[in-house]
């Protein structure tokens, strides 16, 4: 059984003009969400024209560019599989004779739809869910106008979607729908849109409004109307991007990874300056969906990158406050038996916002009726939108696929509720926390720091090519961290990596090391110090070959250790951030000496919203 499941960005525009252009751009932004095949339709002369591809964008460009496709009304498709070959046939839009459509999701009971529609003669050319939609609606049309038959088809579907729908015989309009996939709409003068984010509409238009599960638009290129689940008439407040919304590019930079790298000394001042008072010395941090000092136990949950940062964090709040802390992935919490209790706060950690299996760890605790608080990057997204409280981590859009200022944006903000926590439940006194408001201050440059040993990460870097693979080692908040390189040399440069806690490793992974094999060894001079230099000469004893990073000021380098770099030294608590610099530029690095695509890694998608 080939059922593809896909986890897509989606465009519609409807104009005065032609549209394909603007459509492969829009789909170049949203290829973050996936890079399997692209494609587009249009209607010209009162025909779908359909033109698709399977890999990047620019394959469908270079398609285009050998035949135009012209048309003032179009919708666009980028596709990311987990199942089956991602081909030409499957990639989107699904079209028949009368409908196209695009779409972002999953349909549960395609099977069964399908069935019935096979045993009643019509003929299905894709393996795809989507392809069930587009036969709906055209039966649907035969007796219906294209509102009323997407929304009948839309009772049909058992599942997640946001769909771009264009009809042969009504040329002027596009209609947009949504439930459990985001959906965004665009306005401009003489032209409207539908995109799967309001980055993908940037360049055209900075008014945007968000379609809420269960509702529908329809565009024309001058009105846009709105729909609710009963099919009634609603409206939608618009909000205007600002200027730093709206203005993304890679300058400079050979790719938006190294751009967000170098971003980070200014996106965690930013971070920093929205949370923290400098006059006052206070965290501006209010509205607590508890009381804090009722607060019982805090539950972090996340994904990948974003679960690493809940990791560090339970190290700072179990130093720096009397909360009990649990952490969780969300595809984990999402399944187990739990007991939810209305004194925990449940905090979910998410970049993109949009994670669908952080999105339903969040849904389980609404149905459970227990607080939320999300730290997000992308405030439209739909876990901030669903969360009881929302602190944002103000990183500005992160393109590249590996997390990187965003990961630092998830730490800094922790980080900061932590303190606030802390002293606002009395655990810990003034002097203590204006001393970490102080040190957090000078976080932003001990960050540029640490960026200026680039060149010593560089050479370090071609250690890795004729490994085998590689261990990062660490101890307490820098255990997460070393999981963190790990994830992004893995994912990176394609080499295999393992995170460790440098005390566990004579519990078996020991056993991997041999003559050669790269150990990054992470320690600060914290009281693991002399422990993790203990870990270090049990590897050194067998062949490892040491990359050694610290933030220690006296030599601890000595002849076994291949190299070493020094990061600053702010305090204990925040070594753990600035240790992560020099792994994000390891991983960076390496990939590109095995010429590796950075921005894009293969098999993966920025935003990962299918379970
Ligand atoms: O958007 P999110 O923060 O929820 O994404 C979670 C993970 O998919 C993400 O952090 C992933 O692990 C990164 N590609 C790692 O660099």
């Amino acid at each position: 059984k080939n059922k593809k499941k896909i986890m897509c960005g989606i465009i519609g525009i409807a104009s005065n003009k032609p549209v394909s252009i603007n459509i492969i751009n829009s789909l170049k932004k949203l290829e973050y969400r996936g890079y399997d095949s692209a494609g587009l339709a249009t209607l010209t002369d009162d025909s779908i024209n359909e033109k698709k591809c399977s890999g990047r964008v620019e394959e469908l460009e270079k398609i285009l560019f050998k035949a135009p496709s012209n048309g003032n009304i179009g919708i666009g498709h980028v596709r990311w599989a987990t199942h089956g070959v991602p081909n030409i046939i499957n990639a989107h839009p699904h079209s028949s004779e009368q409908v196209s459509v695009v779409h972002n999701g999953i349909i549960e009971n395609s099977d069964e739809i399908k069935r019935e529609l096979v045993s009643k003669g019509l003929k299905f050319k894709s393996q795809t869910d989507t392809e069930v939609i587009t036969l709906l609606i055209t039966e649907a049309l035969k007796e219906n106008e294209p509102l009323k038959s997407v929304y009948k088809t839309l009772k049909k579907l058992k599942g997640s979607f946001a769909l771009g729908i264009i009809f042969k015989n009504f040329s002027n309009i596009i209609i947009g729908a949504r439930r459990g996939s985001p959906l965004a709409v665009g306005y401009s003068k003489e032209e409207n849109y539908i995109g799967s984010d309001s980055y993908a509409l940037k360049s055209m238009t900075n008014k945007i409004s968000y379609l809420d599960d269960g509702e529908l638009c329809v565009l024309t290129k001058d009105q846009i109307s709105f729909y609710d689940e009963s099919l009634k008439k609603i409206n939608k407040k618009i909000h205007t991007m600002s200027e730093s919304e709206t203005a993304i590019d890679k300058g400079e930079y050979k790719h938006f990874m190294l751009k967000e790298i170098y971003e980070q000394p200014i996106t965690i001042k930013n971070c920093i300056s929205e949370y923290v008072d400098s006059l006052k010395k206070n965290i501006n941090i209010i509205n607590f969906p508890i009381e804090p000092n009722n607060i019982n136990k805090i539950v972090l949950v996340g994904c990948g990158t974003a679960y690493n940062s809940c990791l560090t964090a339970k190290y700072w709040f179990e130093e720096l406050t009397t909360i009990d802390v649990e952490i969780d992935i969300a595809s984990e919490f999402r399944y187990r038996k739990l007991k939810f209790n209305s004194k925990n706060l449940y905090i979910f950690v998410s970049q993109s916002g949009e994670t669908a299996d952080t999105a339903a760890a969040l849904d389980l605790c609404k149905k459970n009726n227990v607080k939320t608080c999300s730290i997000v990057n992308v405030i439209e997204s739909t876990i901030a939108r669903n969360s009881d409280w929302v602190l944002p981590i103000h990183a500005g859009t992160e393109i590249g696929v590996a997390s990187t200022k965003a990961f630092l944006g998830q730490l800094t903000v922790l980080y900061i509720l932590c303190l606030k926590l802390a002293i606002v439940r009395k655990d810990i006194d003034e002097r203590t926390y204006v001393k970490n408001i102080n040190n957090l201050k000078k976080l932003p440059e001990a960050i540029k720091e640490c960026i200026n040993i680039e060149s010593n990460v560089q050479l370090m870097a071609k250690e890795f090519l004729s490994a085998k693979g590689s261990m990062f080692l660490g101890r307490g908040s820098s255990f997460p961290i070393a999981l963190e390189g790990a994830l992004k040399l893995k994912e990176l440069s394609y080499l295999h990596a393992e995170g460790y806690p440098a005390g566990e490793m004579k519990h078996g992974p020991l056993a991997l090391i041999e003559e050669g094999l790269p150990v990054i060894i992470l320690a600060p001079k914290d009281k693991y110090f002399e422990k993790t230099l203990s870990n270090m000469q049990e590897v050194i004893a067998r062949g490892g070959k040491i990359l050694f990073i610290t933030d220690n000021k006296k030599d601890s380098l000595n002849e076994n250790i291949r190299f070493g770099l020094r990061v600053p030294h702010l305090d204990n608590l925040l070594s753990p951030i600035l240790l992560t610099l020099p792994l994000q530029m390891l991983a960076y690095h390496v990939a590109l000496l095995k010429n590796c695509d950075v921005d894009k890694p293969r098999n993966l998608a920025k935003s990962v919203t299918v379970e």
